[in-house]
């Protein structure tokens, strides 16, 4: 059976979508679902380009026993609608530059969301960019993102693999 395939997108891919990426896998690989969800992120911008996630990105997430040394900073493309089933935006602003793509490749593949609309009722709608502030602003990416990932697992479990999460 083909994986379900999800895609995180942030401005730069060094900060938001690579700590997202790394909590989400790791909760797809603890519930044993590794072999059926497959992850990557990337970012609208090219400034980062083969980049390993910010330093502090890199900390915050070692903090909560997540690596994510190993992921590198690409740019999404076109062609990424067709490849991910979701392609999640971090932020308002990544959420219409990835509409102009999706418009830009013919509107193939299913459209671009945002990441936190998976997120429990009642937090925020965004993830805020933490790069210009303070190791604050990390630890509320990290907690966003947890909370999304799980949010979004339980989606895909029940829309897309059948189970009664
Ligand atoms: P990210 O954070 O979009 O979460 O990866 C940023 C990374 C770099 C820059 C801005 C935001 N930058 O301006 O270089």
């Amino acid at each position: 059976m083909k994986p379900v395939r999800v895609l995180f997108v942030c401005l730069g891919n060094i900060c938001r979508s690579p700590t997202a990426e790394g909590v989400f896998r790791h909760q797809v690989a603890e519930a044993g679902l590794a072999d059926r969800i497959e992850t990557d992120s990337a970012g609208t911008a090219a400034y980062h380009i083969g980049k390993s996630p910010d330093p502090r990105s890199q900390e915050e997430a070692a903090r909560r026993g997540i690596r994510i040394d190993d992921l590198r900073a690409r740019r999404v493309s076109e062609e990424d609608f067709i490849e991910f089933d979701y392609v999640l935006a971090m932020d308002a602003q990544n959420l219409r530059d990835l509409e102009a793509l999706y418009e830009q490749g013919g509107r193939q593949g299913r459209p671009p969301e945002l990441f936190l609309r998976y997120a429990p009722e009642g937090l925020r709608n965004e993830v805020p960019d933490p790069y210009y502030g303070g190791p604050e602003g990390f630890r509320h990416v990290f907690d966003l993102c947890r909370d999304a990932a799980n949010g979004l697992l339980a989606h895909i479990q029940q829309q897309e693999l059948g189970k009664n999460a």
